[in-house]
């Protein structure tokens, strides 16, 4: 049997990793600058991290939701005072995009609406609701098209409220930085005139902090730059250092009802081991602190050649845009200076690194980018 071929693949072999560095197959040794895809945030095979999963598999691995698992209470009390919401309640699944469904469903279930808000250049994964409020559509297909939703422009407010006040929108999804869409941040401004808005017309307002959130940018989650609380925030990625696990914290404001959410998976003692594990090495290491300090000195340290157009972004979710193609420059990042970068677009390098990056990590790739551009 042969693999559906839906990715393009470097030709490169991780078989080693460890903090921020991955070995390949023939030994050769590299660096994490892109965290497989935001996904690494304690920094790869963690002492702590990787005891906590062995010691967990050795006791129990597996059982349903049917039964009561002490994990997941350690893990939402240990999340809510960890992320500033104490007072919302956490239901967990499996990833990004079953995040953003339970959060979509959510919303429709409690406002009885059915059509979505969205933005241009949104990723929200690839699931049906979420693929469907996710602006490409060349990943859309028919059978998720039937969904109601409505793009508007990031940013614009006004766009926005003429939609809400056709009084048929259950919830407004928004990422706390555009990851995929090229690290676009949203004005400080809008988010606030957002939240308002949704208070205003009744609809939920949904946070997508799969790849902003869990201290990437500085802050717990990225909307908390903009002092606003959102009804359901949406998390994925980082929350297990990599061992698949996703999650919602909807508001006291949402009822839970038996039976309207499930997973067999979601919430499983391995994933909570490494979710626990996760929250205390952040903790430990102070590493929110670290990703904002390390990004800063990145972004005030990258080469700013007549080549690159911009450079944005917060913490360690930053992206560098460049005026051509950066096909070229992240292939001669990785294969001639052993640095993995990740992308957005055609014209941008994103680096979604773990939050453990030193700021001589930094500067190794600040002089390795130096020398390609
Ligand atoms: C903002 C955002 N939301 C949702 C997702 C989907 O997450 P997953 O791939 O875990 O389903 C992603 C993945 O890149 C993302 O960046």
């Amino acid at each position: 049997m042969e693999l559906f071929d839906v990715y393009s693949l470097f030709d490169v072999t991780p078989v080693k990793a460890s903090g921020c560095t991955i070995w390949d197959d023939k030994g050769k040794e590299y660096l994490d600058l892109y965290g497989g895809h935001a996904v690494i945030s304690v920094g790869h095979c963690h002492p702590h991290y990787t005891a906590a999963l062995k010691e967990q598999a050795e006791r129990i691995g597996f059982y349903s939701n049917s039964v009561r698992n002490p994990l997941q209470e350690k893990l939402a009390h240990m999340l809510g005072e960890a992320c500033g919401y104490p007072d919302y309640s956490l239901f967990l699944d499996n990833s990004g995009a079953e995040s953003n469904e339970n959060a979509l469903k959510m919303a429709s279930f409690h406002t009885g609406k059915d059509r979505i808000i969205a933005f241009r250049k949104s990723f929200h994964g690839r699931t049906s609701g979420a693929v469907a409020a996710t602006d490409n559509p060349s990943i859309v297909s028919p059978f998720n098209a039937v969904h109601k939703v409505t793009f508007c422009n990031l940013n614009d407010a006004e766009a926005v409220e003429s939609e809400l006040a056709k009084g048929d929108v259950a919830g407004v999804i928004i990422e706390g930085i555009q990851g995929c869409g090229g690290i676009n941040v949203p004005d400080d401004g809008f988010m606030k005139e957002l939240r308002s808005l949704c208070t205003k017309y009744g609809a939920v307002l949904v946070l997508d902090e799969v790849q902003s959130g869990y201290g990437r940018t500085g802050k717990f989650f990225a909307h908390q730059w903009n002092g606003i609380k959102p009804d359901i925030i949406t998390m994925g990625k980082g929350i297990a250092n990599g061992f698949p696990c996703g999650g919602i914290l909807l508001s006291p404001e949402f009822e839970a009802v038996k039976g309207r959410l499930g997973t067999t998976f979601g919430g499983n003692y391995l994933a909570m081991a490494c979710a626990i594990a996760v929250l205390e090495i952040i903790e430990k290491e102070s590493l929110i602190d670290n990703a904002l300090n390390v990004g800063n000195y990145l972004k005030e340290n990258i080469p700013v050649k007549s080549c690159v157009s911009d450079i944005r972004g917060r913490g360690l979710m930053l992206g560098i845009e460049f005026n051509c193609s950066v096909a070229p420059i992240r292939k001669a990042l990785l294969y001639d200076k052993h640095i993995f970068t990740g992308v957005a677009g055609n014209n941008m390098i994103r680096l979604l690194a773990p939050l453990t990056l030193t700021k001589e990590q930094a500067g190794a790739f600040i002089n390795a980018l130096d020398e390609v551009i």
